[in-house]
This record gives C-alpha cells, structure tokens and sequence, in this order.
C-alpha cells in the first residue's frame, strides 16, 4: 500500500534566516550537526517559509534572500558536508506546504493554544499575529516527516514543537489506518551548556533581537570585535572557582565558562581546572584567543562563499532536487493514504 522507504536514522533540523548568526547558532545547533552528520544521512533545511510567519521575515524580499544565502553559507562554513548531506530552502520543496496542509486538519486547535511560542512571539495582541505563525508548529512536523526523520537536533524551546510533531504523526498514522507509517520522531538535544547566554545578562538567551550588540558573538564578526566583545562581558568581582559548584548563581561566570568549554570540545570541569583561582581577565583573554581561532576561519569562509551567490544557489537548487525526490513518494503515500485521486 506504500512505496516509500523508511530510513533507519535519517537527521532533519532548520534554521529559519533571519538576520546575523550568532554564537548561540554555532554552538548551539551548527557545531552538532557537523558532528552528527558522520553518524547518520541528515538534511539541514534553510526554513524560509517560518522566516514569512513574522515582521522580520515577511515584507522585506531582498533581505530575506540575502539571509537564505547567509543562512545556507554558514552552514557549509560550519562544516556541513553538501555532498553526503542535503542543504537547501525549503519553499524550493513544494511538497512541505501540501503536507503541512494536510497536517493542518490533523492537528487540533487545542493542541496549538497550548504553544508556549505561539505565546511569547504573538506577545500582547494574539489578534494581529499572522495565522503562519499559528500553524507554525504544524509546518515544522511536516518538514520532519515529509522525509520520515527520526532524529531532529534542536534547543530546548523547539522540544514543545517536535511533541506537537509527534502527536501528528501519531494521529495521522492512527487516522489512517497506516500504524507505522510515520515515525515518532525524537529530540536530540544538545549538551548542557551550548545554551549560549548574553554577554551582557547571564538570565537572558543570547538573541539576535538583542538591541545591544555587545550581547552577542556574531559569526561574521572580525577577531577585534570578538576579542573586544569577549574583554567587555559582564562578570563579577570573584576569581574563577575551584569546581563547577562555584559557579552557581553566578550566571555570567557560568556563561564564560560554558563557552570556553564548548569551543574548545573540553568538559566545563577540565576548564574549571586549569582557570581555577584565575582573575576573569586572564580568563578572557585566554577565551578571547579561543574564539578567535574557531570563529574566524568560519567568517572568512562564509565571506567567500557569499562573494559568488551564484554558487551557493547550485548548492541549494542541487539539495532542493535531491530532497524533492526524497519527499515526492512519501508524499504520494500520503496522499493516497487520504484519499486525493
Ligand atoms: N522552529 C525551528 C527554530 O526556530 C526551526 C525549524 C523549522 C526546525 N522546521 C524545523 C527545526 C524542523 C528542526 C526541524 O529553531
């Protein structure tokens, strides 16, 4: 009844483009895909059609192909494989829209009134909020399981949104009659501390939105404006400690420390180890060093992919073709399962 393969492990994750990449990005979500890509087939999509769902994205044509071309270049610059792995936009796949459509009449209006997101990102006036961000959730499940994904790296915030992709799936399958059809698929969250915080507000996420930008690492930052950046960051009076329970309530300290760690692939204690007792300014100029040793090679990179566009838009009309074919026969079996002639 249907054709279509079903992939052991298959990795899908996105990132919407909307403007610079950050720090947070790299370490948060890019540096895992690097390392999960040699473990299993992955797609990594540039989500345009979320980026259309809010003010930053939709209204502004030129901007938002010019970040679905950031987007995509740091993502090679990053490491991605292009060749093994499919990177591409995904309003250039136009079997996501008709799923989601789909997904739009399995999914229930209770099962979105509870998106935390939904909340936060439509703020004090839910009424002016575009329906796109509404279903936001239910196109994101049909990215996933228009490939049958079963792995999704994601932060924290997006665990609420794959449940949601996970019941979908469920319902369907249960719908239809086709138990098994599609996967559940799981989170892989990445490791405690690639949670980058502000510079400036350890409570705080670092953000894009941030109006400081002092906040934030760009990844298109030069090595003075990290280095500057990383030497005027928040801190306390105290030294380093002397174990990772000295950094509790200290949320700035913890930050720096998170970072050092995560870019330099140690564990927080082995840091800990080394630094402990050290004033911050040693500590940040050692960490100042570090950033600019991974950050920059990936800046010149992004720099020169960006300087012919037209290459980067082989790479995204080669992984939009590839990941058509992929989708053309689960989506077939989709469509019969609902019955559209
Ligand atoms: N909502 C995700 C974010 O903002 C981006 C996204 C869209 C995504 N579709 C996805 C992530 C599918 C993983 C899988 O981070």
């Amino acid at each position: 009844m249907t054709g279509a393969p079903q992939h052991k492990h298959l990795v899908f994750s996105g990132m919407q483009p909307t403007n610079t990449l950050h720090l947070g990005n790299y370490l948060g979500a890019l540096k895992n895909w690097v390392k999960i890509q040699s473990e299993m087939p992955c797609l990594f999509c540039v989500v345009d059609m979320h980026a259309v769902t809010q003010d930053a994205g939709y209204g502004h044509p030129a901007e938002l192909a010019q970040a679905t071309r950031e987007v995509a270049a740091a993502y090679i610059a990053a490491g991605v494989d292009v060749k093994r792995n499919l990177v591409f936009a995904q309003s250039r796949v136009p079997a996501h829209a008709e799923l989601a459509w789909i997904f739009n009449c399995v999914a229930r209006l209770g099962w979105l009134d509870r998106m935390t997101q939904f909340k936060e990102k439509s703020g004090k006036h839910k009424e002016r909020a575009s329906v796109g961000l509404y279903t936001y959730p239910v196109l994101m499940a049909a990215d996933i399981l228009l490939y049958k994904a079963t792995h999704v790296p994601v932060g924290e915030d997006q665990k609420q949104h794959l449940e949601l992709a996970r019941d979908v799936a469920q319902k369907f399958n249960n719908d239809f009659a086709a138990p098994g059809f599609f996967p559940l698929p799981e989170p892989v969250i990445a490791g405690a501390g690639t949670r980058v915080m502000s510079l400036r507000d350890g409570a705080r996420k670092m953000s894009k939105s941030d109006d400081s930008d002092y906040s934030r690492i760009n990844l298109t930052d030069d090595a003075d404006a990290i280095a500057q950046k990383i030497r005027k960051a928040k801190t306390d009076p105290e030294p380093l400690p002397n174990s990772e329970k000295g950094l509790e309530g200290r949320a700035e300290a913890e930050n720096l420390v998170n970072i050092y760690a995560a870019l330099a692939d140690e564990p927080r204690a082995a840091v800990i180890a080394r630094f402990a007792g050290r004033q911050f300014s040693g500590f940040k100029s050692a960490l100042a060093e570090l950033a600019v040793a991974k950050l920059t090679p990936i800046a010149s990179q992004m720099r020169r992919l960006l300087a012919d566009p037209a290459e980067i838009d082989r790479v995204l009309a080669d992984g939009a073709a590839r990941a058509g074919a992929m989708a053309a026969p689960i989506l077939a079996d989709v469509k019969r399962l609902v019955g559209f002639l």
